[in-house]
């Protein structure tokens, strides 16, 4: 049946001014009656909105949802992933915290995209197809104020193991700096894992020297329970073991905890990351993170081969996107990480509990979380034990997948009172039956490769700026 359309076209000329309304009236009907769906029309619009950040030439996702052409062989699969909710990739359950990014799709457009691969995913007519969005150049924050890139590539051999290398980015700030938004884009996803974006402010830099670690600060006790090889940090397989770090005196963490200004102590600050899927840094107006002047930049990229899955050396480089305040902010960010350095995953175990905790001694607003685990992460659940006993959940991510770090960026900040403690407590997977688990006979513990394990509960809180 032919569809049929009415399209009226009106000009109006008001003062000088020229407007173009088009007007589309359109009835159409496929053969059962249904009305018809079409790729231009109905599906296209869904996919810019919740797909194209991933599926467009050159990202991360296999093929482009942008044009009909690249989209049309993988409708069977689109439908498919689409119903069970498989994408767009979203991991937390819905019952808990209301987040800006939440990347569900309505249940209309769920049946809106099976109803066209139902109808043999259609084209329609192509004068439907909507604007093509502006992808700023691939930058999802928008057009960065200013761009700082690595200033000389990096190779990556194909049977390169793992490896973590840091990069200082050519810029030294003159004054402080507000950050509203910042994005890594790796320069070759091959073999970016992952990127860290570390801001070592003077005080830092006369700290550490040269010495640039990803961990949150220095060992507690005086005697560190890592070593490096390689500059890869692994805790060392005697120290002592504590699964339920929630309990124990440092929540689990191996380092001094810092609070409330993170430079205050004279430690690097963490200003973005990258991680497939993982959302960038955007804060809501009025709050920013601070480079403080004379700080550089250091960029800390995990690089790995994929177990020799590369034909040919890769080279890489990658940027980083900043976006400052236009104001200066009434609110500042600052980055907790909430750790557990001290578990021991026995070989085997399906579900084995590990759990962290951080006890804020300052009011403060939660911005955003972040799971962290490496490939035997099962689920994390993020709670706040409030002063008056009272136990809320605040994220549950009961299916955790490695291949996403979402960042989980709250609608409305979550206000923590002073003496409030956050729970972290994650189960890993060290069977057989994960088909992730590169070795499921092996006792594992905290460290920087994939095949070793992390456990932390990231997240962004904001204090009021005039607070120290
Ligand atoms: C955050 C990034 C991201 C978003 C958003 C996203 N995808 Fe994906 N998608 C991926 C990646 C990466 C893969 C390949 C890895 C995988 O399958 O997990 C993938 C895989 C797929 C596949 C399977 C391809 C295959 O190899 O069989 C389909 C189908 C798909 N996506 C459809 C969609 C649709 C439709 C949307 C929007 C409604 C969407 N995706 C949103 C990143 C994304």
């Amino acid at each position: 049946m032919n569809p049929k359309k009415f399209t009226i076209i009106t000009l109006i000329a008001t003062s000088g001014l020229v407007a173009l309304i088009a007007l589309t009236a359109t009835s159409r009907a496929s053969s059962n009656g249904q009305k018809e769906v079409t790729f231009t029309r109905d599906v296209v619009p869904i996919f810019y909105k919740n797909c194209a950040a991933c599926h467009r030439p050159d990202d991360l996702a296999p093929f482009s949802v942008l044009t009909y052409e690249d989209a049309r062989p993988w409708a069977r699969s689109i439908k498919e992933k689409v119903v069970s909710r498989e994408m767009p990739p979203w991991h937390a359950d819905p019952r808990y915290g209301d987040f800006i990014n939440d990347a569900r799709l309505s249940r209309r457009d769920i049946d809106t995209v099976a109803a066209w691969v139902d109808q043999g995913a259609k084209e329609g007519d192509p004068r439907d197809l909507p604007p093509l969005p502006d992808y700023a150049a691939g930058w999802n924050i928008g057009k960065p104020d200013q761009i700082l890139s690595m200033t000389r590539e990096y190779v990556i051999e194909p049977d390169a193991p793992d490896n973590y290398v840091y990069f200082t980015l050519p810029v030294r700030f003159s004054e402080d700096k507000w950050i509203q938004a910042a994005e890594i884009r790796p320069g070759n996803k091959r073999v970016v894992h992952h990127a860290i974006a570390h801001i070592l402010t003077p005080r830092a830099r006369a700290r550490a020297g040269e010495d640039i670690d990803e961990t949150d600060g220095e060992p507690d006790s005086g005697s560190s329970i890592f070593y490096k090889s390689r500059s890869l940090s692994r805790v060392l397989t005697f120290a002592p073991v504590i699964d339920d770090g929630a309990s124990a005196p440092n929540g689990g963490s191996a380092f001094k905890r810092r609070s409330g200004h993170e430079d205050a102590d004279g430690f690097s600050i963490l200003l973005t990351s990258f991680a497939p899927g993982k959302a960038p840094d955007i804060y809501a107006e009025g709050t920013a993170k601070k480079i403080p002047a004379g700080s550089v930049i250091v960029l800390q990229i995990h690089y790995s081969s994929f177990r020799g899955a590369l034909e040919k050396p890769e080279r890489d480089r990658t940027s980083l996107g900043l976006i400052f305040a236009k104001e200066p902010p009434r609110k500042r960010v600052v980055s907790l990480t909430i750790p557990n350095h001290y578990f021991k995953i026995p070989a085997g175990s399906a579900n084995h509990r590990v759990s962290a905790s951080y006890t804020f001694d300052q009011d403060a607003e939660l911005i955003n979380y972040m799971p962290h685990m490496h490939l035997r992460g099962k689920d994390m659940k993020y709670e706040a034990l409030y002063p008056d006993d009272r136990r809320e959940t605040l994220l549950w991510v009961p299916r955790f997948n490695f291949n996403w770090q979402t960042l989980y960026r709250l609608r409305e900040p979550v206000a923590i009172p002073k003496g409030t403690k956050i729970i972290v407590t994650a189960h890993f997977d060290n069977s057989s039956k994960n088909k992730y688990n590169p070795d499921p006979t092996r006792d594992v513990r905290w460290g920087d490769p994939t095949y070793d394990e992390m456990m932390i509960g990231w997240m962004d809180y904001a204090l009021p700026e005039s607070s120290k």
